[in-house]
């Protein structure tokens, strides 16, 4: 048998008891493979190696394997790097590229690979199909396997359990258990929301959904379960994202209207909210990243009526338009356009604090300007090396696209002694102050402030 070289350092196969093989017995008697440890994965395997699980983080990537087997988090995640050195100190956790010996000697088996949209707007389920593939003949007798990537409605139904027990020749309810267990944290608190967040599991049958939630309960024996079948799941968690997407394009279009009559949507939410706990609306700002950009068109595909996710998603994926146009008629006055012109955009990542650009709205916003022919530097304190004040130094415009926490502390006077005389602000989030911009001479526009 293939197996991962440091197999040897967390013992044995168990011998199984067919049907409760992960609940059985205490976390360290059980042995879990997660197959994709990107930034769902990782965070994941840790928190259960952490719980005392023996924990296989599976990897195609052997590059980003090394990485992880070094004790080098490859990613910016709150509380993960500890769990990492302690995982890997104790052998609790070992990352890998052998998918196939590592599930062989697991108990509970956790898909968590990337599910894009592919260039035809659809969703790609390559990688699903693919680990699906790797692990199905591997499988043992008994073993619990937990989706954990977000997948279109029926996709457990018609993809996993089909293919698992094509592939394995075990059968679900008897002797494979399959669930559905969507994640739903946020990068950067995953290691915290791993433990406070309420799960959903969508068990194919019952057994397969309290294996499921016993394992969920050794990340918090407090934790919130909710026992449900997949496609209630896999409907659960995409309507979590689109929910949230659809209210950040309100907030966005509304930011439009508010420009249209010339007043502030940011103070006007700020004031209507106050107090009136039936209004939680969202503040604008460019909305996107790997997640809430796809999860609207998983949920749709499917669709034959006319849907409003698809017209919330326009609405969001507009605003770095807007944004860079307001930018470009800002420069008009001026008799200047966007040919040759320095821009420094702050911010590269799809939001506050974390260093993930993925179909990031900032990008979006830096690739128009590029179209226009800007000569533009990026500054992210997460993602890029040039400093703040190479960035800033003689730019001719300035678009803060992410709203990263640095942003907030950045003193106007000294911004306004490093730009360009006359330079032109776009703050896509409102993280400037206008009356300070007034007091000192700064040209700013805010999104949502005509
Ligand atoms: N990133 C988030 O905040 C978040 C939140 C909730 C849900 N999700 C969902 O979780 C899933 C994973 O997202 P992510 O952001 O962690 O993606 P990611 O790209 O960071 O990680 C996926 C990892 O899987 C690996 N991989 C792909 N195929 C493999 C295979 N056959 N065998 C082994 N490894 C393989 C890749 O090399 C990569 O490291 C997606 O479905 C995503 O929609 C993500």
């Amino acid at each position: 048998m293939n197996r991962p070289a440091a197999m040897e350092k967390v013992g044995e196969p168990l011998t199984r008891d067919t049907s409760r093989i992960a609940a059985r017995g205490a976390p360290e008697d059980i042995t879990m493979s997660v197959i994709g440890i990107g930034r769902v994965g990782l965070p994941l395997a840790l928190s259960f190696a952490d719980a005392g699980v023996r924990v296989f983080g599976v990897d195609r990537n052997q590059e980003h394997v090394d990485v992880i087997n070094s004790g080098v988090l490859p990613f910016i995640e709150h509380g993960a790097g500890p769990l990492l050195k302690d995982g890997l100190a104790t052998g609790r956790f070992v990352a890998s590229t052998d998918s196939a010996g590592s599930v062989s000697v697991s108990d509970v088996v956790v898909l968590t690979v990337g599910t894009p949209l592919n260039t035809d707007i659809r969703s790609d389920t390559s990688q699903l199909v693919a680990a699906l593939a790797e692990i199905g003949p591997s499988l043992q007798p008994g073993t619990l396997v937990i989706t954990r990537s977000t997948i279109s409605p029926g996709t457990t139904d018609r993809v996993v359990i089909p293919t698992l027990e094509r592939l394995s020749g075990l059968k679900v309810g008897e002797d494979l258990f399959v669930a559905f267990c969507p994640e739903r944290i946020a990068e950067g608190k995953a290691v915290e929301e791993l433990r406070e967040l309420p799960e959903i599991i969508g068990g194919a049958d019952s057994e397969s959904g309290e294996l499921a939630a016993g394992m969920f309960r050794l990340l918090n024996p407090e934790k919130q379960l909710h026992l449900t079948d997949p496609l209630s799941a896999e409907l659960a968690k995409l309507y979590t994202n689109v929910y949230r997407y659809v209210n950040f394009a309100l907030a966005n279009e509304y930011a439009l209207i508010a420009e249209h009559y010339e007043r502030d949507a940011h103070h006007i939410i700020r004031m209507l909210r106050d107090g009136y706990q039936r209004a939680p609306i969202p503040l604008p700002g460019p909305a996107g990243g790997p997640c809430l950009s796809k999860d609207g068109y998983f949920l749709i595909e499917e669709l034959t009526f006319p849907d409003f996710v698809l017209t919330a998603w326009k609405m969001n994926d507009s605003v770095p338009a807007h944004l860079v146009q307001r930018l470009r008629d800002a420069l008009r006055q001026k008799e200047k356009d966007l040919d040759g012109l320095k821009v420094a955009v702050l911010g590269q990542a799809f939001k506050a604090d974390i260093d993930d650009d993925r179909l990031s709205p900032a990008r979006h916003v830096i690739e128009m300007l590029q179209k226009y022919g800007a000569v533009v530097v990026v500054h992210d304190p997460y993602l890029s090396d040039v400093e703040l004040d190479t960035a800033l130094r003689d730019a001719e415009a300035v678009v803060l696209a992410t709203n990263h926490s640095v942003y907030y502390g950045l003193d106007m006077k000294r911004l306004k002694d490093l730009v360009a005389p006359g330079c032109v602000i776009v703050d896509a989030w409102s993280v400037f102050d206008p009356a300070q911009a007034e007091t000192l001479d700064i040209e700013l526009h805010t999104f949502g402030r005509g």
